[in-house]
């Protein structure tokens, strides 16, 4: 039997409890955005009300509600309008993200302002931990104060490919992650490796592998990070479900190399992190053409991969990095190849330059609810 128009009506807003206001890091249901649902024979009208018209959230907060809408058997089409909140209902929306960010605090270090990118891959060996240091170097040299995260607990490379090998300690029972000037900015990292040595397990007696990645995230000082990279282990199936539960603003880098099948693994990738409400903002690809030294490009592993994907899950593709030697050494000697010259290096320059354009730590997008963070962030620090 078809639902009736209630039916789709209330199924609707149970699925628009997935969409999560990336600053305010609540859902738009709960947070008061969704003013209005109504269903004719299927046909649905929503209003979402954003806390300004130019809010730069806004092509995303409307896209990840077209899908979540989608996904609601019945529905035949939908119309999504913006709407602005006025003074009085921006203020009550503040207070509850107030109270929601008060209930989370304790839960994690990560500032609000801080952007969380995940780097995900199908495949293994694809350069996910090549790609997710370079990054992470080229944000700091930007002056970012970036935190990665080592979510491959069992097969961590990022203390080698960052050059970094001191043991975390802890303070206030909470693991300090190690931290490195980078130019005008720094790296902090958390990794298994960095913690393995035996006399430390007995110091992190309580740390249990299988929950390792949620303690990097609760039970360490993170402070004032603008950036989270979380290095993902291949076949991301169960962390990105954890992520989803405990950090529900994860967006999610996917890298490919060239081949068709590498594409399609990647592409599966994508649909289980949308699976669990995690957003998927951008492609890399990896390995690809390879510049011999008479200066033709080759392509090793085909071509256009990382265009494909993204073309297939419709984000942007956000940079391709081509077989160099360069990575390979950078990675090996812990000094990432994006701070030489080489072909590789240019590229890894190239896409940092993106990220902090497309993707700019959320205290620093003006115009939208960001400018009121600061406020609240004091206000949750006072409570
Ligand atoms: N652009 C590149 N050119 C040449 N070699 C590369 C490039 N990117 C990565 N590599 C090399 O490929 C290997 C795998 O890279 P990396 O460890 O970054 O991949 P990964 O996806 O993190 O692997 P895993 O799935 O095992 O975690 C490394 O030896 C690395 O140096
Ligand atoms: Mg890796």
């Amino acid at each position: 039997m078809e639902p009736s128009d209630r039916e789709l009506e209330e199924a609707v807003r149970e699925q628009l409890r997935h969409v999560i206001d990336p600053e305010l890091s609540a859902d738009i249901v709960t947070l008061g955005m969704v003013t209005d649902i109504a269903s004719q024979a299927g046909a649905l009208t929503v209003t979402v009300a954003l806390t300004t018209p130019s809010c730069p959230l806004r092509g995303q907060i409307e896209r990840d509600a077209r899908e979540a809408i989608a996904k609601v058997p019945g529905v035949r089409e939908v119309t999504i309008n913006i709407g602005n909140l006025d003074p009085e209902a921006k203020a009550a929306l503040m207070d509850r993200a107030r109270r929601i960010a008060q209930k989370d605090a304790p839960i994690t270090s990560i500032p609000s302002g801080a952007r969380i990118l995940a780097i995900a891959s199908g495949k293994g060996g694809v350069g996910k931990s090549s790609t997710t240091a370079n990054i992470a170097m080229g944000l700091a040299a930007q002056g970012f104060c970036v935190g990665v995260l080592d979510a491959d607990v069992w097969g961590f490379s990022l203390p080698r490919m960052l050059g970094i090998d001191d043991r975390v300690q802890a303070r206030e029972h909470k693991m300090v992650p190690i931290e490195t000037s980078v130019g005008r900015g720094s790296i902090k990292l958390l990794s298994m490796g960095l913690l393995a040595d035996e006399g430390d397990a007995i110091l992190w007696r309580g740390l249990l592998l299988n929950r390792a990645v949620q303690q990097f995230i609760e039970d360490a000082h993170w402070d004032d990070i603008d950036y989270l990279l979380i290095d993902l282990p291949p076949g991301t199936g169960d962390v990105s479900m954890g992520l989803a539960r405990h950090l529900p603003r994860t967006e999610v880098l996917i890298v490919t190399t060239p081949p068709m099948a590498a594409q399609q693994v990647a592409g599966r990738v994508a649909t289980l992190a949308r699976r669990s409400n995690l957003r998927v903002v951008g492609a890399i690809e990896t390995m690809s053409s390879f510049t011999c030294e008479h200066g033709t490009p080759q392509a090793v592993f085909g071509s256009g991969g990382g265009l494909r994907l993204s073309e297939s899950i419709g984000v942007p593709l956000l940079g391709s990095i081509p077989l160099d030697a360069a990575v390979v050494e950078g990675g090996d000697d812990g000094v990432p190849a994006i701070t030489g010259s080489s072909p590789g290096a240019v590229a890894y320059q190239a896409l940092v330059q993106k990220i902090a354009t497309l993707l700019p730590p959320l205290h620093q997008l003006e115009g939208c609810s960001a400018r009121l963070l600061s406020a609240l962030d004091s206000a949750v620090a006072d409570a």
